[in-house]
């Protein structure tokens, strides 16, 4: 008979003791970031338990309500968004909220009387057509500094380039569950344990290949695409043996589930404007800038076709723009094709 497999339990860490492990690293820090890092996994392991008992409860479907993007509201939506609301408002550390389910930036201080320095902008939940059809969904998040300058927290606040986020995560609903976030030091994923209700640290120190086979659009819009990106849509599905062409195309219409599977496969996923989406579809404050920064701590890359999303200075809450996001050769090869450079 063969021995059981025992787990190595001197190398368990919950998301919390890391947290701590890493405040401790910081000189002067006064705990509160961290505390706003365990509010947010708190909100997730609540959409997480939803999202697993849909179908069974009646949280299936829309609720009936256009939200400020003109898409269809799903309930999940709108429990998601409440959820995150909620552990934040109580957690005390966040000031101002900014949500894809809420036209308005959430100022909480005034609500609260609590003097959080934290702005969090959010996509509660991303992917919400494939939550009926039982596909993975995400959350994204993306963390700021409230500026010195502000007393009271409002949207003028929150609207800083994503060069300035102090944090940025997502959380995957998939096959597993996992929280995956960078602080500026690298990029750490921790999956639920559901026996344990706790985030265990099961990728350490992610990076991303420089290089890798998978592509991801949403190519029913091709027709739309402009000249250069049609030419480099034909270039990945060109055969090369060297090259390792055609590159295979994998697309869920999740961005988070998409994003997260080529950040460890290695991959580009792109979201180009479009003929209905003039300015792309992703939102920059809460899709683009948080993967962007996540993707950049990994060793990739994330712009616009031309431009670093990091750079882009936002003028409103709910911006769109396009996103090519990645490893950094394909999104370098993508942006080349764009500026219509010869083809190496
Ligand atoms: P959300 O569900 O938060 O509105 O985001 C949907 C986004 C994103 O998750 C996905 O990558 C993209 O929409 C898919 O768009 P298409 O259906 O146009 O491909
Ligand atoms: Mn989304
Ligand atoms: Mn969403």
């Amino acid at each position: 008979m063969t021995e059981a497999y025992m787990p190595d339990e001197r190398h368990i860490m919950t998301l919390e003791q890391f947290i701590i492990d890493q405040q401790e690293r910081e000189p002067g820090a006064t705990g509160a970031f961290s505390r706003l890092l365990r509010d947010v996994s708190i909100a997730a392991k609540i959409v997480n338990r939803d999202i697993r008992r849909a179908g069974l409860v009646d949280i299936f479907g829309t609720t009936g309500e256009i939200n400020v993007q003109g898409e269809t509201q799903q309930k999940l939506d709108a429990l998601a968004h409440a959820e995150f609301v909620r552990a934040l408002k109580r957690g005390g550390e966040c000031c101002l909220i900014g949500s894809e389910e809420h036209a308005e930036a959430i100022p909480l201080s005034t609500q609260t009387g609590a003097d959080g320095k934290y702005i969090v902008l959010m996509d509660p939940l991303d992917g919400s057509s494939n939550i009926d059809v039982n596909v993975s969904v995400g959350t994204i998040f993306s963390i700021y500094y409230l500026p010195e300058e502000y007393g009271e927290p409002d949207l003028d606040a929150a609207l800083q380039p994503g060069s300035e986020q102090i944090g940025a995560g997502y959380v995957v609903y998939g096959s597993s569950t996992m929280l995956v976030y960078t602080t500026g030091n690298g990029v750490n994923g921790f999956t639920l344990d559901p026996s344990v209700g706790e985030f265990l640290l099961s990728h350490p120190s992610i990076t991303t290949p420089k290089q890798g086979q998978v592509y991801s659009i949403n190519e029913g819009n091709t027709d739309s695409f402009e000249e250069g990106l049609q030419e480099y849509i034909r270039w990945v599905q060109h055969h090369d043996d060297e090259s390792k062409r055609p590159y295979k195309t994998r697309y869920i219409g999740s961005f988070v589930s998409d994003f997260h599977r080529n950040l460890l496969k290695g991959g580009i996923y792109m979201y180009p404007a479009t003929k209905n989406n003039k300015e792309g579809k992703l939102r920059l404050m809460y899709e683009s800038n948080p993967l962007a920064m996540i993707v950049e701590q990994a060793g990739g890359r994330a712009t616009d076709g031309h431009q670093r999303i990091l750079d882009i200075v936002p003028d409103k809450l709910h911006q769109r723009t396009p996103l090519f996001i990645g490893s950094e050769d394909m999104v370098k090869k993508a942006e080349s094709f764009l500026k219509k450079e010869p083809v190496a």
